[in-house]
């Protein structure tokens, strides 16, 4: 039936909200996108100066992925990861901003806790501790998306591995210019301004 589809739509819908650009927006602080590195993510929206419009924005991505996911098991039971899916790929790729979305950490982090929260506590430390210790966003981000499948098998959810291994290489591929710029030694740290 039609069920993963309608499933993949919501997801797809909350996950193209960009709270990050709509925040910046109506704060009055221009586009995110002529800011940093550009990206519509919490790590950007900090280097406008606010920690408060950043803080707002990684909680509302976080959360759109979440409610994507338990909404689409409310409606449709069995389909939250059709919704998982399209919540990030709605974020990573809106069709509102011509499919220029953000690199979907956050979203990431938002579905695991809908999909099995303590999945979503592994890859929240792990950003935490790499995070703490190299102050690089990008860098946390991207080993807690790749620590979610891991977790995962290891915590015997085996059947979620494959999905979160393919949502890890989106996250990881969305992060291509950060890869570059941390080649380069030009990736900044979070505290300091330059992008
Ligand atoms: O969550 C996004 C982060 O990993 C990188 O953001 O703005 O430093 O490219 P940015």
């Amino acid at each position: 039936t039609s069920v993963p589809l309608y499933a993949l739509l919501l997801g797809y819908l909350l996950g193209s909200i960009p709270f990050g650009l709509i925040l910046t927006r109506m704060s009055g602080k221009g586009d995110i996108r002529d800011i940093g590195s550009g990206n519509i993510g919490a790590t950007n929206v900090l280097r406008t100066g606010s920690k408060g419009l950043a803080a707002a924005t990684l909680l509302l991505d976080l959360l759109k992925g979440t409610a994507a996911v338990l909404l689409a098991e409310r409606i449709w039971p069995g389909s939250g990861r059709y919704a998982a899916a399209g919540a990030l790929v709605g974020h990573l790729y809106p069709v509102w901003l011509r499919f220029k979305g953000g690199k979907g950490v956050a979203t990431f982090l938002g579905i695991l806790l809908g999909l099995a929260w303590p999945l979503a506590a592994i890859a929240a430390a792990v950003w935490l501790a790499a995070f703490v210790i190299i102050r690089i966003s990008s860098v946390g981000g991207m080993l807690a998306a790749i620590s979610a499948p891991i977790a995962a098998t290891l915590l015997g959810r085996g059947e979620l591995t494959l999905l979160l291994a393919g949502f890890a290489l989106l996250v990881v591929w969305k992060h291509k210019e950060n890869l570059a710029r941390l080649r380069a030694g030009t990736e900044p740290r979070v505290g300091r301004s330059r992008a």
